[in-house]
């Protein structure tokens, strides 16, 4: 069965009193986000009240951790569909075509098939919401832990509720109606990656969103940045560049930051839509490989 976002929006609204965890068993990971749910088989469907239930416990904890699953590419991209629309990407595979609806986060070369410290795409280690160079970016990411270090190769969530709740009334005054240019272009080279081709500049062109981002769900206020953003609009360009520095480093302090350090078999879902993430280097990519399964669920505009 399948359940549309705008569909689970107006369902779990209308029932406020929904208590996750009468349908999970729910732990809570950090105070600042995630928590892990356990005792579930994700390659079944789930029921409408399971579905409510992840809905009701992803917004109050934003990163949920699915541990011991079973999946294969198939089996994610049907659990994905439960949740929305999947979304493709603009990227390139080496061999120049395009990522899969599933596709695969590595750092295996792909030549080789060994692991490497040059993977053939590194944006994912930069604080990012993903796919915020859309007009209408993403809503909720999905990653299955397919291959793991024994240690290290975190993901790192920042919450930007926190961050927006944490700045003084003033700064939350200078950055009313503010708003911010992303794009493809941008990201890779923010991030030192192989610069967009000119297909690609014209299939994904710069998309303005608001700075300080309503969730449209909860109404909560998150700062909405990341590596994704090329300038502040109206902004001379050094300040620009000064003020997006100084927002995201007073932004990813340890106490918004939710570490996970992955097991084999997590499936992590997070909600793009108040999160920042980025993949942590803590570990030996020459010796390891980490490797994970992402599928990615189309969202709404920012407003
Ligand atoms: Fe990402």
């Amino acid at each position: 069965m399948a359940y549309s976002s705008s569909r689970h929006q107006s369902e779990v609204m209308k029932r406020r009193d929904l208590k996750a965890s009468s349908f999970l068993k729910i732990n809570k990971l950090s105070d600042i986000a995630g928590a892990e749910i356990i005792d579930i088989d994700l390659r079944e469907p789930i029921k409408l009240e399971t579905y409510e239930a992840i809905i009701s416990a992803l917004l109050e904890h934003h990163v949920l951790v699915f541990r011991n699953q079973k999946l294969s590419k198939e089996v994610q991209v049907e659990f994905t569909k439960q949740f929305g629309e999947l979304e493709e990407h603009v990227g390139r595979l080496p061999d120049g075509n395009r990522y899969p609806l599933m596709h695969t986060v590595t750092n295996l070369d792909p030549a080789t098939g060994i692991p490497t410290t040059a993977p053939h795409t590194h944006g994912n280690y930069f604080w990012h919401t993903d796919k915020s160079y859309h007009a209408v970016p993403s809503l909720m990411t999905i990653l299955f832990a397919v291959d793991v270090p024994p240690t290290g190769g975190d993901t790192l969530f920042c919450n930007m509720h926190a961050a927006y709740d944490a700045l003084s009334k003033s700064e939350k005054e200078a950055l009313i109606g503010l708003k911010a240019v992303h794009s493809w272009e941008a990201s890779r080279l923010n991030t030192g990656n192989i610069p967009a081709s000119e297909e690609q500049k014209r299939e994904r062109p710069p998309v303005i969103h608001p700075v300080i981002r309503t969730h449209p769900e909860t109404n909560k206020k998150s700062l909405y940045l990341g590596m994704h953003v090329d300038h502040l609009c109206g902004i001379p360009t050094i300040e620009s560049r000064r003020l997006l520095e100084t927002l995201l480093e007073n932004a990813t302090v340890e106490r918004n930051i939710y570490r996970h350090s992955w097991q084999k078999g997590d499936l992590v879902m997070w909600d793009n839509r108040c999160l920042l993430h980025r993949g942590d280097r803590n570990y030996d990519m020459s010796a390891h490989a980490r490797i994970l399964h992402r599928t990615v669920v189309k969202g709404s505009k920012p407003i």
